[in-house]
């Protein structure tokens, strides 16, 4: 056959072969459909060509058009079928699940001793119903110490070191200023634990660190005595310790608790001191606007640091800060 309405259709068969062969994808393959068999496609142009044979060749090159379109349509068939075959069988490899595998280890956090120690500090404390209350880290001189009963000229401020800020106010030096903010702005009967940072110019060492944690303790009712700060903290040294160990209360002073104490707690057959309290000084009660004829508190204010090192035994306070992981995984 050498017309050349023929030629052209076995150049448009051989190139949409080549083509529909090489297709790697189905939208492709959909796209030599339309270009090569669509209503405008190739062929229809080919065919359009047609009305100028004449009427023995017409029927001749019909027959060779139809089956250059059965052949296509063929071809562009099984190529589809395998490229779905090839695509669910991609999918099957990506998609299987090796169920011998050896697992993939998540490591585990946890939080660290400090945390922890307060978590349970707190925990014992609302068991006893006391309300969790917190401050801001900066103060002013008046919450810090004023309010406390520790005026300017005081001696007592040289107890605590202080960081001052330019503009006047400081890094609190102790928990005791969330009292009197907590007092202001609740009436009595109150009952609150505080636990939170706090700041003092101190040199590190083994045992001192100018950055460290506290937990205040506060309650204010009528009545309250000094049998019921002792009663409360000895329960509390009870769960802390897990066992009712020997408490010593000896006389001490500090400006904002009249009288005061330190406690100390016998442990392994030592005696440790683990706290300052006492019972609130009516000059406190009174600078917050509560009666001291009406109303009596108790308070006491301890470092989390001290707790955590003596349960655990560590022997350096420099290591709660290390965030070395040999060391905190061990809690
Ligand atoms: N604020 C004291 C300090 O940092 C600790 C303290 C002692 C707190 C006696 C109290 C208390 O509430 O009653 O050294």
């Amino acid at each position: 056959m050498t017309s050349p309405l023929a030629i052209e259709l076995q150049t448009l068969q051989s190139a949409a072969q080549a083509a529909i062969s090489a297709a790697t994808d189905l939208p492709e393959l959909e796209r030599l459909r339309v270009h090569y068999l669509g209503k405008k496609g190739e062929l229809s142009l080919i065919l359009k060509g047609m009305g100028k044979l004449g009427a023995e060749e017409r029927p001749q090159i019909g027959a060779v058009a139809n089956e250059v379109k059965e052949a296509l349509q063929n071809q562009l068939e099984s190529r589809k079928q395998e490229l779905q075959e090839a695509e669910i069988a991609a999918r099957l490899a990506a998609e299987t699940l090796d169920v011998t595998m050896p697992g993939v280890s998540r490591p585990q956090g946890r939080s660290h001793p400090l945390t922890q120690t307060i978590d349970r500090v707190l925990d014992i404390f609302v068991g006893l119903g006391y309300t969790v209350a917190t401050g801001p880290q900066v103060e002013t001189d008046y919450y810090n110490f004023e309010a406390l009963n520790i005026p300017a000229d005081h001696p007592a401020r040289d107890m605590q070191d202080t960081f001052f800020l330019a503009d006047g106010r400081l890094l609190r030096t102790h928990t005791s200023p969330v009292q009197i903010r907590y007092m202001e702005t609740h009436q009595p009967p109150i009952r609150i634990v505080a636990p939170g940072r706090v700041y003092r110019r101190d040199t590190v060492d083994a045992t001192h660190s100018a950055v460290f944690h506290q937990v205040e303790l506060l309650a204010v009712d009528r009545g309250l005595k000094f049998t019921d700060l002792k009663g409360t903290l000895e329960e509390f040294v009870r769960q802390m310790f897990g066992e009712s160990l020997p408490v010593r209360f000896r006389a001490s002073y500090f400006p904002f608790t009249e009288p005061s104490a330190e406690v100390d707690v016998q442990w392994r057959g030592k005696w440790l001191e683990v706290m300052g309290c006492g019972m609130v000084d009516p000059n406190v009660l009174q600078s917050v606007g509560y009666d001291p004829e009406i109303y009596a508190g108790f308070a006491a204010g301890f470092g989390v640091e001290r707790f955590a090192m003596v349960l655990h035994q560590i022997d350096d306070i420099r290591r709660l800060y290390a965030s070395d992981l040999r060391f905190l995984r061990q809690f």
